[in-house]
Order: C-alpha cells, then structure tokens, then sequence
C-alpha cells in the first residue's frame, strides 16, 4: 500500500509533535489517521504505516489490537460498544449486548448486512457507574442504557438519512 501525499503530510504533523528520536510515539495517532480516511485499518495500512515511524509491523500491529476503537476490518455505518466488562456485567451490561444483537440479527462482533450497524463487546469505557454503557462510533458515551433506551437508540440510529 502506497500512502498519498496527503496522508503522509498528516502523518508527519504528527510526529512533528515528538522529539525526533520516538517519532514511533504517533503511531496512534496515524493509526486514526489511516481509520478515518480508509474506515478501518488493514495489514497493508500496518505495514505502511510502520514504514514511514520506522518501527517493526507486529508492533503497529500489537497497538492495533489493543485498543477496541482501531477497526482491523470494516465496520457499518454505527459502530456499537457495549461494555461488558465485570462493572458493567453486574448492572446487565451482557443483556444490554445481547439485546442488540437480538434486535438486529446479528452475532457480537458482527455487523448487518446493510452495513448500518457493527456491534462489538467493549472493555471498561470507565463509566461504570452509568452501567449499562455503550459506546457510539468510538466517540459518543452513552449511560444506562436500558432495554427501552437501547430500542430507541437504535430506531433513532436507523432512521438517519444516509
Ligand atoms: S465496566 Fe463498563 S464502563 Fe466500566
């Protein structure tokens, strides 16, 4: 995969903002760059990527796994994280999974074959005290979202015009 002028400058402003020596230290931030241009981040993207900070692809790779917003393949239009982890699970954070992927017909993980929604199982979004909580599109926290809030939600989401 070759990388366009235009992502490489993006990337370089960046790495500008460490010392020259750790420019490995905006792989985030280029590993954003890359979802937000392309919508997810694929091997290839890796090994770009890893190229232009200089650094081994596993260890772009290893940054790519860790973190639930970086997608390692496309997702729908929605984006839907719900938390299951221990907090969350005490407070229906797995009926709140579970409901979703009932209503849309879909296994966690998966999306819908309209490409509207993906919904995935979240680590902590440390808001425990919200449980239930899902994130939107890795940028929108929603609190205690309950089976009817969850409804609505989703009602509202597949309602947006395209
Ligand atoms: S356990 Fe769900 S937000 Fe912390």
């Amino acid at each position: 995969m070759t990388l366009s002028e235009a992502t490489k400058a993006r990337f370089d402003r960046e790495v500008a903002k460490y010392p020259a020596e750790q420019r490995q230290s905006a792989v985030m931030a280029c590993l954003a760059i890359v979802q937000q241009e392309q919508g997810h981040v694929s091997a290839d993207a890796e090994r770009a990527i890893a190229a232009h900070l200089g650094m081994p692809p596993i260890a772009v790779h290893e940054v790519t796994t860790f973190y639930n917003m970086y997608n390692q393949q496309p997702v729908g239009r929605f984006k839907l994280n719900v938390c299951t982890n221990l907090p969350c699970q005490l407070r229906d954070g797995e009926t709140a999974l579970q409901h979703v992927c009932k209503k849309l017909g879909v296994e966690p993980y998966g999306s819908t074959a309209d490409g509207v929604f993906t919904v995935q199982p979240s680590e902590c979004l440390g808001a425990c005290a919200d449980a239930p909580v899902m994130l939107l599109n890795d940028r929108q926290m929603l609190s205690f979202m309950t089976e009817q809030r969850l409804d609505e939600l989703l009602a509202l989401l597949a309602a947006q015009p395209k």
